[in-house]
């Protein structure tokens, strides 16, 4: 489904049928991870949510579709922000119902905010091989979405903070756990906010 102005793709999709796509050319309400707002003028950005089946490695699977999708050596910042050139490209929100998961993903195409970056790819050629790839990359065993989100990592082996809910913690980012937890210094978190140090 192609629409003008939405609240949120996110909003739009809840109620649509798992396998539905909903892309948009400007969002009065976007949303990121943590209650963060996505902002972006119209007709600048890949705006699109994808309605899925839930599966617990999903926001990781669609994150390595993505950076996949953009190309130009675009890399993932745990949990699943897209970067180019160590500045934030794109993000992926997931947001679950008992049904169904819908997954959002946002790409700066021509505009980005202060200190973010642009990828400067047409949309539709960026939307065609984003669809392509999460189709392929949900329906891939937990072992090899893990194995392509390290290759594609920027976090790996760098030391990070952490922040959940204002709990902060330093340490050189591991590895990931089997379910995608990131290990900083032997210690497995599920969520929270990561910097780069
Ligand atoms: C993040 O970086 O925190 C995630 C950003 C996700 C933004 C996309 S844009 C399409 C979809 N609709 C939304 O309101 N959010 C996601």
């Amino acid at each position: 489904m192609r629409l003008g102005t939405v609240t949120s793709t996110q909003d739009v999709a809840r109620d649509l049928a798992v396998g539905s796509i909903v892309v948009a050319d400007y969002q009065t309400g976007g949303r990121g991870r943590l209650e963060r707002r996505w902002i972006s003028p119209a007709g600048t950005a890949l705006l699109v949510s994808f309605v899925l089946q839930p599966n617990p490695l999903l926001s990781l699977a669609a994150g390595v579709a993505a950076a996949e999708a953009c190309g130009r050596g675009v890399r993932l910042k745990w949990p699943n922000d897209l970067l180019l050139d160590g500045r934030k490209v794109g993000g992926i929100l997931v947001e679950t119902t008992p049904e169904k998961a819908i997954c959002g993903v946002g790409v700066n195409l021509t505009w980005a905010p202060d200190g973010a970056a642009e990828l400067n790819l047409p949309r539709e050629e960026v939307f065609g091989r984003l669809s392509e790839r999460i189709s392929q990359w949900v329906a891939m065993p937990a072992h090899q979405v893990l194995a392509r989100w390290r290759q594609l990592s920027a976090t790996l082996g760098r030391r990070v903070r952490i922040d959940v809910s204002g709990r902060i913690t330093e340490g050189v980012a591991q590895d990931l756990g089997p379910r995608g937890e990131l290990i900083i210094d032997g210690v497995a978190f599920v969520a929270g906010s990561v910097t780069h140090l």
